[in-house]
C-alpha cells in the first residue's frame, strides 16, 4: 500500500519523555525521521510537513508526542489514548 503523505506517521502510542538540556530542538512532525523525536530532514522525501523549532530553557524531562495528533505538538496531550491499538503501561 502505498503511504499518505499528507499524514503523519505514528510513531508510538505513548509520550516519548527524554530529559532535556536547555537549547533549541526541531521536533518531527512528519514521523518519518531516524532521529525521533527530532528532524532529521526525512520530511523533505515527498511531504509537505516541517520541523517544530522548539525552545527548552531548563533542564526538564521533556514529555514529547510520538503519536504526532496532540493538539500541542510538539508536547504530547494523550491524544495517543484515542488512537486505535491504544494499551495502557
Ligand atoms: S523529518 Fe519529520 S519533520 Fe523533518
Amino acid at each position: 500500500m502505498m503511504e499518505d503523505n499528507t499524514k503523519p506517521k505514528i510513531r508510538g502510542l505513548h509520550s516519548l519523555r527524554l530529559l532535556m538540556e536547555p537549547g533549541e530542538y526541531y521536533y518531527c512532525s512528519c514521523g518519518r525521521t531516524n532521529n525521533n523525536p527530532f528532524c532529521d530532514s526525512s520530511h523533505n522525501e515527498g511531504t509537505n510537513f516541517k520541523p517544530i523549532p522548539t525552545k527548552i530553557h531548563i533542564k526538564q524531562e521533556v514529555k514529547w508526542c510520538d503519536c504526532r495528533m496532540s493538539k500541542t505538538l510538539p508536547f504530547c496531550d494523550h491524544s495517543h489514548r484515542e488512537l486505535p491499538g491504544y494499551q495502557p503501561k
